[in-house]
């Protein structure tokens, strides 16, 4: 069968739902924890937004989950099953996307070959068959269908992605990973560069994805206005540990900046 965002739904129904656990993960650089045992438990339909300052240990902790880093210890469950991701193609298969500032899609390659890359289809003749000729009207048929649905413009499908804006790559990758049933879209700062309009558009396609798929998304972010505005917890990391967990709706900025910067272990 052909795999879209049919079961997404299924996941909606319990929304409080554990679709990724993290457990005592710990990453050392030399002398330095950058990660100190963090313990995290992740639900569907959710955005978690995780502040910290700078070298708090943010990207660290991310990219063991992503695959980008290798973890010292702990371990990682994803829709309970105990995973190890060794790099973030991997990962992407297990259903755990992640965009960066620098976004794993590629330059020179249009949406289409992006949404489909490593998991292109072939022909359903005997071209296909025997030569693997690739199917890429129904593939260009799939992505345009997806972009129409979550509402993402883009003037040219077929035009590599490198020309688009630095949100509508980040788009297209959320996009994709929506396609393909992704379970977790990992964002780190995700509307760093980006012009006012763009930093809008890609936080309400966020929203929008969390609300019809149940996706959940962990967002790093240094702008408290955009973790106040979509996030619905509030993960403060400090020194490479994690020193809070809150709704946002049960918190303010205030509590939440002397999180970040130690003033209520005083
Ligand atoms: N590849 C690396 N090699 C050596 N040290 C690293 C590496 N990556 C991170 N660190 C160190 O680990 C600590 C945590 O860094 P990390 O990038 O995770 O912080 P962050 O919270 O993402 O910060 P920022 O908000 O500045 O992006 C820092 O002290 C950093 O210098
Ligand atoms: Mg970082």
């Amino acid at each position: 069968m052909e795999q879209t965002y049919a079961n997404v739904k299924d996941r909606e129904k319990d929304a409080r739902q554990v679709i990724l656990r993290v457990v005592n993960l710990s990453k050392n650089f030399g002398g330095i924890k950058a990660v100190d045992n963090v313990s995290l438990d992740f639900y569907t339909n959710e955005i978690v937004g995780i502040v910290g300052d700078n070298g708090a240990g943010k990207s660290t902790l991310i990219k063991m989950i992503s695959g980008a880093y290798e973890r010292d210890s702990g371990d990682i469950y994803l829709d309970g099953q105990h995973i190890n991701v060794e790099n973030t193609t991997e990962a992407i298969k297990l259903g755990i996307e992640t965009v960066y500032q620098n976004n794993t899609l590629v330059d020179h390659l249009d949406a289409p070959k992006n949404f489909f890359l490593g998991r292109e289809r072939v022909t359903n003749n005997i071209l296909g068959r025997l030569f693997g000729f690739l199917d890429m009207k129904s593939m260009r048929q799939d992505t345009l269908k997806t972009l129409q649905n979550l509402k993402i413009e883009l003037k040219n499908i077929n035009a590599p992605v490198k020309l688009l804006s630095g949100g509508q790559q980040q788009s297209v990758v959320v996009g994709r990973a929506a396609y393909w049933k992704g379970k977790v879209i990992i964002l780190d700062e995700p509307a760093n560069n980006l012009g006012v309009q763009e930093q809008r558009k890609v936080l309400q396609l966020v929203q929008s994805i969390r609300d019809e798929y149940g996706i959940t998304f962990i967002m790093i972010s240094h702008n408290l206005e955009h973790v106040f505005g979509i996030a619905d917890r509030i993960v403060v990391m400090r020194g490479g540990k994690v020193v809070g967990v809150k709704k946002t709706a049960e918190t303010s900025r205030n509590e939440i900046v002397s999180m970040i910067t130690g003033a209520l272990d005083i």
